[in-house]
């Protein structure tokens, strides 16, 4: 079964208490399980990690460019700022699509510029957790385009 890493950045351990009418009820353990649930689903097997940590994020980051194992991403506030992230994330061959819960476009300002979008794959934002399961399902895809 094909492995996916589905990375998450700070603040979102704290899904579910962290503003919920930003951000909905579901807590991270939710989270962590519909996205092992949508892997299955598709024949992958998804390994989901949350860090605040912006070292520990880049060591995944680098260990999936290493396995060329494919990465559901949601960098959280790294998004905006961190070119640590950014050059991590460059460093990659398989696909990594970058998830938001919210719609970052519709929001402050600081958060209507990614400095990791130019590096992603692609980009699904503002649907939720749905935005995860569209991302799992997109990696889904492109693998079995490349399997082809
Ligand atoms: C977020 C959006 C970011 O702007 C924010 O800093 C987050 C979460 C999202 O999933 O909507 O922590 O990445």
């Amino acid at each position: 079964m094909s492995e996916v890493f589905v990375l998450n950045g700070p603040n979102l351990g704290r899904l579910g208490s962290r503003e919920p009418d930003v951000y909905g009820a579901a807590d991270f353990d939710d989270l962590t399980a519909l996205c092992r649930d949508t892997a299955r689903a598709l024949g992958l097997h998804a390994e989901v990690r949350q860090t605040d940590d912006e070292a520990e994020l880049v060591s995944w980051l680098h260990e999936a460019a290493d396995g060329r194992i494919p990465v559901v991403l949601n960098p959280a506030a790294f998004t905006h700022y961190s070119y640590a992230l950014r050059d991590a994330i460059a460093q990659r061959t398989a696909p990594l699509i970058e998830v938001h819960i919210s719609n970052p476009a519709a929001r402050e300002e600081f958060r209507h510029t990614s400095v990791v979008a130019a590096v992603a794959t692609g980009t699904i934002a503002g649907f939720g957790l749905l935005s995860y399961v569209l991302a799992l399902q997109a990696i889904a895809e492109l693998l079995a385009e490349s399997a082809d």
